[in-house]
């Protein structure tokens, strides 16, 4: 069961669990011809295996996915999953942002807010995530988000960040 998350933000971007409500705004980005492409699984989703994920999704414990929020509309989305407590990492990822919203920087406010969440809130010492090698804009918010290029293989680079705890 996935435990209650309070939503978090920076001011101007504000982070809150995806809901029921949320799931036909966030098909409609992720289907978008210039969006999908950039995910590993690039076709486009039904609504009916949507709903199907978001009830898989709510039974998660290691996986909280938000809908970013600026003035109170829907600007984007993203998320941490595969939360490992034991090894104490976590992948983030599941960037998009709305069409209508891009290049306002409220992409990377969130990517901070994310980094802050899962390492000061979640206690996870290393994140890491990945990126397709040719996706620039992505790279260069992640790397101004403090992430570094660990490795690269069949057009993916994985990025990593490590938090010490007196940072
Ligand atoms: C990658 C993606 C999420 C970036 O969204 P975005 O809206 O462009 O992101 P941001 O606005 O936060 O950052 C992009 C630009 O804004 C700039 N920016 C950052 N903070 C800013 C601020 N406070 N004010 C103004 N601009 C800012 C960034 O430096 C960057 O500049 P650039 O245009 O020179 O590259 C978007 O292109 C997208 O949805 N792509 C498809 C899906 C995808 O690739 N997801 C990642 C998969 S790994």
């Amino acid at each position: 069961m996935k435990p209650p998350v309070a939503p978090f933000g920076d001011g101007t971007v504000t982070l809150r669990l995806i809901e029921e409500r949320d799931l036909t705004t966030i098909l409609d980005w992720r289907n978008r011809d210039e969006a999908r492409v950039w995910f590993k699984t690039s076709g486009k989703l039904s609504l009916d295996s949507h709903k199907r994920w978001y009830e898989r999704y709510l039974a998660k414990d290691d996986d909280f996915f938000f809908l970013i929020e600026a003035g109170g509309t829907p600007v984007g989305q993203c998320g941490i999953y595969d939360i490992d407590r034991t090894c104490g990492s976590a992948e983030i990822g599941r960037f998009l942002v709305a069409p209508d919203k891009t290049g306002r920087g409220y992409i990377t406010r969130s990517c901070a807010e994310l980094v802050r969440f899962g390492t000061r809130i979640l206690g996870l010492p290393y994140l890491f995530l990945e990126v397709m090698e040719r996706n620039d804009k992505a790279i260069k918010i992640y790397k101004q988000c403090g992430f570094t290029e660990e490795s690269r293989s069949e057009g993916l680079m994985r990025m990593g960040f490590r938090w010490n705890h007196r940072q």
